[in-house]
């Protein structure tokens, strides 16, 4: 009987990736094959859950949301490996998948530690400046080498679901392996099921829903970046390390040094395109007024309005090289996916 790979979040930008880079390395997609991929889907009839069988014939698609407990912590229980690429921060489903796991090192005591690998963000590493200038000299890049999440504010986001992993990861009794991946704003065109990155998706849709090309603050602070095809060849590096034994309980960094996301910019770029295209009325940046930015809490103050960025000096030492992001920055590929964003938001309003 094969062993069970339960992924949650297989058609998404990050998730979809993987499975195409994935496949293109020959000894992990061989690896791969021998697991039953079971994967969330919320439904098994959209297109997308159809694509997915075709980039992964004999994938087993199961009907839920991160909210069906139950089910998640079940499937979890009756697998080898566990991916989550859904979301950074859904504690609950991410406490059903640790328990699920625990459960299943409990049933088998003698056997290998189940494996969990968790999709987290460079946003840990944030200073929370408040999108003020921060002078060059203090401004750090961190280390996956030194990175312990103690160093960093429990309030901070992804703290408190990474504490949780990995304090089962470090639990001597009914143990497992959990792994966190850091990336920064993710940025490009993917290969995969869902081509277009989540950032120009989710802030073109706040400008123009709010007519404010904003920031939190005066958008000074900068984010790490790294391309999507980047961040697909990271978790093929991970993912082998992983199943080889050579990662057990983990931090990996996917992010070097590139010119970073800065807020400010970031919204003048993206306001340029969306009023060209006649979504937004005034292209000019400016700080979002309270009103807008209260709802969406002080954990969005923190990844938005802080500086967070990192070095992989894991992966690299791995081998790995981030060559898609020194070849296409992030300023070179944002217009052409704001213009991406517009025509598909347009054609949608037809
Ligand atoms: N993209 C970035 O820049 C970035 C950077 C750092 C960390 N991250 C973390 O990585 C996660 C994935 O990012 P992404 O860019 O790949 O996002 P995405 O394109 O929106 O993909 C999310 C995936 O999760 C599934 N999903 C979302 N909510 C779900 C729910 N309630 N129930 C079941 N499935 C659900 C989606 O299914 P559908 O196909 O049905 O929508 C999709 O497969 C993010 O949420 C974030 O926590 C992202």
């Amino acid at each position: 009987m094969s062993s069970q790979f339960f992924f949650l979040g297989a058609t998404g930008y990050i998730g979809s990736q993987f499975l195409e880079s994935a496949k293109r390395d020959a000894a992990l997609y061989a690896k791969l094959k021998e697991f039953t991929l079971v994967a969330l889907v919320r439904d098994p009839e959209s297109a997308k859950s159809k694509q997915l069988q075709e980039v992964w014939p004999g994938v087993a698609l199961v009907k839920g949301t991160l909210d069906d407990l139950s089910l998640i912590e079940e499937q979890a229980r009756n697998s080898a490996l566990t991916f989550n690429a859904a979301n950074a921060d859904h504690e609950p489903s991410i406490k059903a998948i640790v328990t699920g796991l625990q459960k299943r090192s409990a049933d088998n005591p003698s056997g290998p530690k189940p494996l969990y690998i968790h999709t987290s963000g460079l946003g840990i590493l944030s200073d929370n400046s408040r999108g003020e200038k921060v002078p060059a000299e203090r401004l750090v890049h961190h280390s996956d080498t030194t990175f312990k999440l103690e160093d960093f504010p429990a309030t901070n986001p992804h703290h408190s679901p990474d504490r949780i992993i990995h304090a089962a990861g470090a639990q001597k009794e009914n143990p497992i392996r959990a792994i966190s991946v850091y990336p920064g704003a993710v940025y490009g065109l993917g290969e995969g099921i869902t081509p277009d990155a989540l950032l120009p998706r989710v802030f073109s849709s706040l400008y123009i829903h709010t007519g404010v090309a904003g920031t939190w603050g005066p958008g000074h602070n900068a984010l790490g970046v790294i391309h999507i095809k980047d961040v697909g060849s990271a978790f093929v590096k991970i993912f082998k390390l992983a199943l080889e034994g050579k990662a057990q309980d983990d931090y990996f960094i996917t992010d070097d040094k590139a010119e970073p996301l800065v807020l400010k910019r970031f919204a003048e770029e993206v306001a340029k395109v969306l009023h060209a295209h006649d979504l937004l009325k005034d292209p000019e940046h400016k700080p979002f007024p309270e009103a807008t930015i209260n709802h969406l809490g002080e954990l969005a103050w923190s990844v938005l309005g802080g500086n967070s960025q990192g070095i992989s000096d894991r992966l690299k030492a791995e081998g790995w090289e981030p060559t898609e992001t020194a070849k296409l920055s992030l300023w070179g590929s944002l217009p052409l996916e704001v213009e991406h964003f517009a025509a598909t938001y347009k054609a949608s309003k037809t």
